[in-house]
């Protein structure tokens, strides 16, 4: 497994960085994009949850956010009711947490090697990590530990390379090589990684309403082994 941290993910572990990691949501522009994100969660959510009852299953609604951050969306997943915990390598985004959320249960640990018992939650949700991680091998490996955790499945967000964002960045590389490449992997290299870890996808839900144009995108997942859902 690697286990080298990209830089990307370091930067989370400075007081400045978490004190304003909100303001990403202030204003109109950014509270719509939380809006949209917000929907596509809930909306991923319900397919999982669907799927388990579907199969027979039993949903508790007990989930890991893992990274929470500053607990964007402790709210949503605790509105659901349920049991819910939040998992974060850097302190300084848990301190923000659970100023905005003293009730939650918040917890210090790395996704590499989660702290929790095999199948212990219906599922783990993943939000806004994959895309600082470029290394294919690095995602699985986040991948299969959240398969091991959440008994049900996940429910994981990926950036996508299909979009005309990313082809107009490969080009830019491709005619002067010192211009960084795009690292959102395709949405073939999409599923392998999922089903390398032993996961298959139940739905594939763009966050925004042109694909092409934003590379968001929020993927509900069960374990190979779970039966498909006759529809
Ligand atoms: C971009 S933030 C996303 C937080 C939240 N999910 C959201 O949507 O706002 C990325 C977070 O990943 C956390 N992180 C980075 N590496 C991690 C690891 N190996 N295990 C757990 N959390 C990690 C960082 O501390 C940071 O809070």
């Amino acid at each position: 497994m690697a286990t080298r941290r990209p830089a990307k993910l370091e930067v989370y572990q400075e007081d400045h960085i978490a004190q304003d990691y909100d303001q990403r949501w202030a204003g109109s522009r950014g509270a719509a994009r939380d809006l949209r994100k917000r929907r596509a969660l809930h909306k991923a959510l319900a397919i999982l949850r669907s799927h388990v009852e579907a199969q027979g299953g039993v949903w508790r609604h007990q989930l890991i956010d893992v990274p929470c951050g500053t607990g964007r969306f402790s709210d949503l997943l605790e509105r659901e009711g349920g049991q819910v915990i939040g998992v974060d390598l850097a302190t300084s985004m848990l301190v923000e947490a659970k100023a905005k959320h003293p009730k939650a249960t918040y917890l210090a640990a790395d996704l590499a090697q989660l702290p929790f018992a095999d199948g212990c939650v219906d599922a783990m949700i993943c939000i806004r990590l994959f895309h600082l991680v470029h290394q294919p091998a690095m995602r699985v490996a986040f991948l299969r530990e959240l398969a091991r955790v959440g008994h049900h499945g996940l429910v994981i967000d990926y950036r996508h390379g299909r979009t005309f964002r990313s082809w107009g960045r490969r080009w830019r590389h491709r005619l002067n090589p010192a211009v960084e490449n795009a690292h959102n992997p395709m949405p073939k290299v999409i599923r392998q990684e999922i089903a390398a870890a032993g996961l298959r996808p139940l739905a594939w839900i763009p966050v925004h309403r042109a694909p092409l144009l934003s590379d968001k995108l929020l993927i509900p997942c069960v374990r190979q082994e779970s039966a498909p859902t006759s529809s």
